[in-house]
C-alpha cells in the first residue's frame, strides 16, 4: 500500500473540493478534521475486511502487514512528523455485501478518513458506491480488490460508479479476458467454450469469483467478436462431466472436411481421404459425434462447413489450407 498516495489523495480531496457528490453543504463534523484543537494531527483508517481467514485479504492477515508497514523507515519518511496514524478494524463478516455496508456506516460514525478494503467484488461494490457521498468531501477507498470490470472504469468524477476508489491491484479480469483474447488472435481462433464453476475460488473475491471472472470473459469476448459458449458446470442436465464435455464440444466442433486429392505427395492417391478417414476413426472411438464431408472443387469450404453445419459455428479458424479438420 502507498501511503504517500493516501497523503496525496487525503490532501487533494480535503484541499479543493469542500463538498462531496451530494452537491449539499453538509452540517460539518469536527471530528473529520485531521488536526484537533489541541494541534494533535491523526489520519484516522477503517481496515473493512473479515477476520474469516477463507479469504485472502483478512484481518488477521493484513493487519500484522500494516503494523510491519507503519513500522518502515520509508513509510514513516512519507508522513510528516506531525502527522500519525491509526486504524481501526471492522469485521466484515464473511465478505459479506450487507455486513460491509454496516461496517463502513460504523466506520463513517467514528470519523474514518479512509477506508482499507472490502476485498471482494460484491462488498466493495456495495460500499465503493456510497463512499463519495460521505463526509464533508467523500471518502477515499482503497483496495486490492475490485477484479470485476465494473471496477477498472473511469472513476474520476461524481458521476462515475466508483468515484473515490482506488484500485491497488495490477491484475483485474479484463486483464485475464484479454490475455486469452491475445491467445486467440495469435493463433486466428475464432470459438471458445468457457467452462465455469460459479462459485469455486471464493477465497479471491468473495461470492461469485468466478462468476464474476466469467461474466466479464463474457463481456469483452463480445466485444471482440470472438463466439463462445457459456458451460455453467453447476447445471449437468443430469450428465457427468464426459457426457457435457461431449454435449457442448461434440456437436458443433468436430465437423471433419477433407479434400480427397490432399496430401498426395506425401500419402499418395488419396491421401487426404485416408487422413480424415484415420482422424475420423479415432474420434469416433473417443466417443465424438463427428459429421465428415468431402470438398467438392468447385464448391467453397466454407460454403460446405455452412451447409453441413450451419452459420453460426462456421469461421475461417477451422480451415487448414489443404486438408480440413477442425
Ligand atoms: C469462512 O467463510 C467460508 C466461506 O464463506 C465459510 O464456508 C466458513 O464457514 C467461514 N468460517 C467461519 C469460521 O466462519
Ligand atoms: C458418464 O456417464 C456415462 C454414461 O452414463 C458413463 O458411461 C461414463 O462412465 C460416465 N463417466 C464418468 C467419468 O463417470
Amino acid at each position: 500500500m502507498d501511503w504517500r498516495a493516501v497523503l496525496v489523495l487525503l490532501s487533494i480531496v480535503g484541499g479543493v473540493f469542500t463538498q462531496n457528490c451530494r452537491g449539499e453543504e453538509l452540517k460539518p463534523r469536527a471530528c473529520e478534521n485531521v488536526c484537533d484543537e489541541n494541534g494533535q494531527c491523526k489520519i484516522r483508517a477503517a481496515l473493512l475486511l473479515p477476520k474469516n481467514t477463507t479469504f485472502y485479504a483478512s484481518l488477521p492477515v493484513v493487519e500484522p502487514v500494516l503494523d510491519l508497514a507503519i513500522q518502515s523507515q520509508a513509510i514513516r519518511n512519507a508522513f510528516p512528523p506531525w502527522l500519525s496514524f491509526e486504524w481501526t478494524t471492522y469485521d466484515v463478516t464473511d465478505c459479506d455485501a450487507a455486513y460491509a455496508v454496516i461496517s463502513a456506516i460504523d466506520a463513517y460514525n467514528d470519523c474514518a478518513h479512509v477506508f482499507f478494503g472490502p476485498a471482494c467484488d460484491f462488498a466493495l461494490a456495495s460500499v465503493a458506491r456510497i463512499t463519495k457521498f460521505l463526509g464533508n468531501s467523500g471518502i477515499p477507498l482503497i483496495t486490492t480488490g475490485g477484479f470485476t470490470f465494473d471496477f477498472v472504469q473511469q472513476k474520476q468524477t461524481c458521476q462515475d460508479e466508483f468515484y473515490m476508489l482506488v484500485r491497488t491491484s495490477p491484475l483485474g479480469f479484463k486483464d485475464m479476458a484479454y490475455f486469452i483474447i491475445n491467445v486467440m488472435r495469435h493463433y486466428d481462433w475464432r470459438q471458445l467454450l468457457l467452462i465455469n464453476e460459479p462459485e469455486a475460488q471464493v477465497d479471491v473475491a468473495g461470492k461469485s469469483t468466478c462468476h464474476l471472472m466469467m461474466k466479464t470473459f463474457a463481456n469483452f469476448l463480445k466485444i471482440e467478436d470472438i463466439i463462445y459458449t457459456p458451460w455453467d458446470t453447476t447445471s449437468d442436465g443430469g450428465l457427468n462431466h464426459t457426457e457435457n464435455l461431449k454435449f457442448y464440444l461434440g456437436y458443433k466442433y468436430t465437423t471433419l472436411l477433407y479434400e480427397s486429392s490432399a496430401f498426395a505427395e506425401y500419402v499418395g492417391a488419396r491421401g487426404g481421404h485416408l487422413l480424415a478417414s484415420t482422424i475420423h476413426d479415432y474420434l469416433i472411438r473417443e466417443g465424438f459425434h463427428i459429421i465428415g464431408r468431402e470438398l467438392q472443387g468447385n464448391i467453397p469450404a466454407i460454403e460446405t462447413l455452412r451447409h453441413w453445419v450451419g452459420f453460426d459455428y462456421s469461421s475461417k479458424s477451422v480451415f487448414c489450407p489443404r486438408g480440413y479438420w477442425d
